[in-house]
């Protein structure tokens, strides 16, 4: 056996991953293995980093998708170099900065609801985010579901 494969058991316990957590991270296209004759998987070493790198994207809350398509950018799917982190992280810095922004503004429109528990269509800024009935005019409104 190559001496450089790993089994999905070793992987596991070196990444501190569950087997059924690079099952699904493989499916997603983020990693990837090859077969034994008898069918088994083997992944390469250079996955613990990759690995490394998806749950440290995923603890600054990086979706999936976002992070398959930096994956993506390496070439031929190399594994992510030091480099690699430190040009992609640049760019989540702004997506992160994005997402406190947006949660600031749901704090602050948290205040107003604080108590009151009316969810009302028309004056609850969190029921009706950028009031989307005003652009309907004044009158009576159809309740959505
Ligand atoms: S619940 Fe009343 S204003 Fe939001």
């Amino acid at each position: 056996m190559n001496a450089h494969l790993m089994s999905p058991g070793e992987v596991a316990a070196r990444s501190g991953m569950a087997v059924s957590a690079l099952h699904f991270y493989e499916r997603e296209g983020l990693i990837s293995s090859t077969r034994t004759p008898g069918n088994q998987r083997r992944y390469r070493r250079d996955v613990l980093r990759r690995l490394g790198f998806i749950r440290v994207s995923q603890r600054v809350g990086i979706p999936l998708g976002e992070i398959r398509e930096a994956l993506a950018t390496l070439p031929e799917s190399r594994t992510p170099t030091k480099q690699d982190w430190t040009r992609l992280s640049r760019g989540w810095r702004s997506h992160l900065d994005a997402r406190i922004e947006q949660l600031e503004r749901l704090r602050d429109d948290l205040d107003g609801c604080i108590g009151c528990g009316c969810l009302s269509l028309r004056s609850c800024t969190l029921n009706n985010p950028g009031d989307r009935l005003a652009e309907q005019g004044p009158g009576p409104v159809r309740l959505e579901v």
